[in-house]
């Protein structure tokens, strides 16, 4: 079965064990994926990331996902895009492995992560999705408590560069 599968919908109404926010450092929220899923998941979840004490550029932390339909949130912290020179492409790389290995560690065994940083940070979309792909399989390759990892897309042209790069 493959374990890597493309999904285009809304990320806070997936069933899976954690879906990956893509937070800003505060973790106090924020518009995009970030205030969808704060949204879905009620004040509760604002109130444990308060006590989080914010989170460093290509880290994640974990929270409980209260009304939302899965079990965590993983609030992932990706680069903004100045460019390409300020190690954006290894900070990216480190946020979808730092997710992954949270989620390893609470041996889950399925994950959805939304693009991070290719909205408001603005990280080239096909670059952000062959770094996600690249990452995301060298993962795979080591762990194996991860059955079922979805790339949930939202926007089209996000869709069909996934899919491009997929297929
Ligand atoms: N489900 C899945 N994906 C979504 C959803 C949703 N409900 N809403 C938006 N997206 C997609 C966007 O279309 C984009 O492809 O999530 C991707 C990430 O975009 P942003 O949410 O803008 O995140 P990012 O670029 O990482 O910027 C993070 O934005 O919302 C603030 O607090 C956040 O400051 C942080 C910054």
């Amino acid at each position: 079965m493959e374990r890597i599968v493309l999904y285009q919908g809304d990320i806070t109404e997936m069933h899976v064990d954690a879906i990956v926010n893509a937070a800003n450092k505060s973790l106090l929220g924020g518009g995009g994926v970030d205030g969808a899923i704060h949204r879905a998941a009620g004040p509760k979840l604002l109130d444990e990331c308060k006590k989080l004490d914010g989170c460093e550029t290509g880290k994640a932390k974990i929270t409980e996902a209260y009304r939302l339909a899965c079990r965590y949130v993983i609030h992932a912290v990706g680069p903004v895009w100045y460019g390409g020179k300020n190690n954006e492409e290894e900070m990216l790389a480190s946020a979808y492995r730092n997710s992954l290995q949270l989620a390893a560690d609470k041996k889950l065994e399925s994950i959805a992560f939304p693009n991070i940083s290719t909205g408001v940070y603005r990280f080239p979309k096909k670059l952000a999705a062959e770094i996600a792909i690249k990452t995301v399989r060298a993962f795979l390759d080591k762990e194996s408590s991860l059955e079922q990892l979805f790339f949930c897309v939202f926007d089209d042209e996000n869709f069909e560069i996934y899919e491009g790069l997929l297929s």
